[in-house]
Formats: C-alpha cells, sequence, structure tokens
C-alpha cells in the first residue's frame, strides 16, 4: 500500500505516542525526515542530547557511526537505523587499517609511547575502540581544536584518523606542522600524522567556487565545514562544524550574502535571497539521503511488532573501550 508522506507523518506521531522512542535526526537529513525528529543537531549534540534522553528505544535518522556512538555512550538503549546508511569517510578506516598506520609510525622510528591517538567522531566502533586502548580519545568537528590542544600538552605526537582534512585544518590554524601518512614527509617532523581519508562531499567545494562567488557578489561571506580542503578553509571566512555554522548564518545581518559549503540539505534549509550553495554541483550525502519517511514508518511498525530492524549491537570489548575513547572528549 502506498501511502503519502502527510499518511506516514501521521502514522509516525501515532507510532510516537504509543511506543518508548526517540526519533533523533542529523541536520544532513532529508527535510521531511529532519522535521519528525525529536532530537535534532551536529553529531556531538545528537551524542550528549540522547544520553540524557530516557525512551527505551532510539531511531537514529544518520549514518550507522552516528548510532553507534548513542549505543557505545548508553548501552541499555536500543538503537535502531530506519536505514542501515554508512558515512563514506567513516568506512576508508578499520581496526586493521588503524594497526597499519600505527605500525608505519612506528617503522619511521615513533614509537607507541610517543604517540596520543584521535579518531573524529565519523569513524565506527572498532577505530574508537583501537584507539581508547591507546590512551586516545574522540573529537567532533566542534571541538577538534580543544581536543588536541589538550592532547597536545601529553608532549607526543597525534595520530589523527580518519579525516585528513580536519587534521590540517587545525594543525594549520594552531600553527603545528602536519603531514598526511603516505605522502613522503618523515612522521617524526610532524606534530599531527594524519591518516588519509576524506569526506567526498565537502571535497566538492572548490577555491574556483570561492573566486566565483567573490567576484559576482564583492563582500559575500564565504563559510565551510572543517571537512573541507586546507586550501578552501583557507580562503574562507568562517569555519565551523553544522552547529557552529548554523549559528554563525543566523546571526548575520539579513542583508548579508554568504555562500556555504558544506551538504545540501542544511544548506537549503538556511536559505534566503541572500544564502548561497558553495557550489555549481549539489552537494549531498548519499547515505544521508537514503533514510526516508517510509524507513522510517517501517522500523516504528518494527518495533511496535517486537521484531526491531536494524538494530545496533556492539560486542563488549569494542564497546567499552570505544566508550572510554568517547567520555574522553566528553569529559573536556
Ligand atoms: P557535524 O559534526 O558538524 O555534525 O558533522 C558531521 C558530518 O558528517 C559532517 O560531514
Ligand atoms: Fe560522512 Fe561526508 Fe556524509 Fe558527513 S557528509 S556523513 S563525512 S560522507
Amino acid at each position: 500500500m502506498h501511502l503519502t508522506n502527510e499518511e506516514l507523518k501521521q502514522k509516525i506521531h501515532e507510532y510516537k505516542k504509543k511506543l518508548s522512542v526517540t526519533v533523533v535526526a542529523h541536520f544532513y537529513q532529508r527535510d521531511e525526515v529532519f522535521e519528525i525528529g525529536d532530537i535534532t543537531g551536529d553529531s556531538l549534540e545528537l551524542a550528549q542530547k540522547t544520553r540524557a534522553d530516557d525512551s527505551e528505544f532510539v531511531v537514529f535518522c544518520g549514518v550507522g557511526f552516528m548510532g553507534q556512538s548513542v549505543k557505545v555512550l548508553s548501552p541499555n538503549k536500543r538503537v535502531v537505523m530506519p536505514k542501515a546508511a554508512c558515512c563514506a569517510m567513516a568506512t576508508m578506516i578499520d581496526g586493521m587499517q588503524y594497526d597499519a598506520s600505527v605500525k608505519a609510525l612506528n617503522e619511521a622510528g615513533v614509537p607507541n609511547e610517543n604517540i596520543l591517538p584521535i579518531t573524529y567522531i565519523n569513524s565506527n566502533a572498532d577505530v574508537k575502540a583501537k584507539v581508547g586502548k591507546m590512551g586516545g580519545m574522540v573529537c567532533t568537528s566542534s571541538n577538534a581544536k580543544k581536543i588536541i590542544t589538550t592532547a597536545l600538552q601529553e608532549g607526543k605526537k597525534i595520530l589523527f584518523v580518519p579525516d585528513r582534512c580536519l587534521g590540517q585544518n587545525i594543525a594549520n590554524q594552531m600553527g603545528l606542522r602536519s603531514c598526511v601518512l603516505g605522502d613522503g614527509t618523515n612522521p617524526a617532523d610532524a606534530d599531527i600524522i594524519c591518516y588519509n581519508g576524506f569526506c567526498s562531499v565537502h571535497q566538492l567545494f572548490s577555491v574556483d567556487d570561492i573566486a566565483f562567488y567573490r567576484k559576482k557578489y564583492p563582500g559575500i561571506l564565504i563559510v565551510v565545514h572543517p571537512e573541507c580542503d586546507p586550501a578552501i578553509c583557507d580562503a574562507a571566512d568562517f569555519v565551523g562544524s553544522t552547529s557552529q555554522i548554523i549559528k554563525y548564518i543566523k546571526e548575520l545581518p539579513e542583508e548579508q550574502k554568504v555562500a556555504v559549503g558544506t551538504e545540501f540539505n542544511l544548506v537549503n534549509r538556511l536559505r534566503t535571497k541572500n544564502t548561497y550553495v558553495l557550489s555549481s554541483t549539489k552537494p549531498e550525502c548519499p547515505t544521508m539521503n537514503e533514510t526516508t519517511l517510509k524507513d522510517v514508518y517501517d522500523v516504528l511498525k518494527s518495533i511496535d511488532e517486537g521484531e526491531p530492524l536494524n538494530e545496533i549491537f556492539i560486542d563488549e570489548d569494542t564497546q567499552s573501550w570505544a566508550k572510554i575513547a568517547l567520555e574522553r572528549m566528553m569529559a573536556l
């Protein structure tokens, strides 16, 4: 039976009243899915707010690592994903690739006791667990600078995984030396050694896009996410996480023109006659876009029928070490 979006919304609303569920949605979700979220936000806010919530089930509209973070922090909650969608960046590193990166550092003369690993929250629980076991922690795009500043106080080199752009951007902001594993630089000569992962969506923005907008609208502000290439972040007026971008734009005078370099759904929701998407293509995150209202309805129905779809399970060892890595971040 085909249901319209309005009918699906009504049924979702009824399930929400009947079941002990909280629907959580990241800013990059489709509008109609974002609108039914009881909790919305950036990846850090979602992990924090969901932890404080007391429903039995969390229906997580986002990508796998985000749902996993909720499960890791609150193992007693039952976390289900309307769509088993994966962040492309998070899939660029697994536990074996993490071990190989540490080995490469050891071979370059950096022993384990001189390495402090930091993983961007956009990584799967197995990588977070490896980082936790080595004494490291998680960061998000909104707190990466703070986490790295604290980590550097230990006087060690930072192995930053998986996003090379975020790692390099923070290093540039702080005047630190960075390199990407395998780029030919001796890791012993860098303060932050980045794994070679990236976000394909944020690679879509170019310095030509920035030049185009600056020429077309003199005085325009360029705002980007730190997953963009360092050349883009250097040329921008403001670099921030999704929440920081929203706050920055909302505080601008209405007549101020601004071009924004992050995922399309978020920018489109902010769009006014003076807000532009910083790209000639549509920068949609394919996996964030996978979740539809129908998927949310199906997963709620499966909970009601006692056989939840796409429930997240994490083995105990991975869960406890990943939790340590996440909690070290939360403590800061
Ligand atoms: P935020 O942490 O800013 O929400 O970003 C998550 C993400 O996946 C960006 O591509
Ligand atoms: Fe992952 Fe990039 Fe999508 Fe964010 S926008 S979820 S980093 S693929």
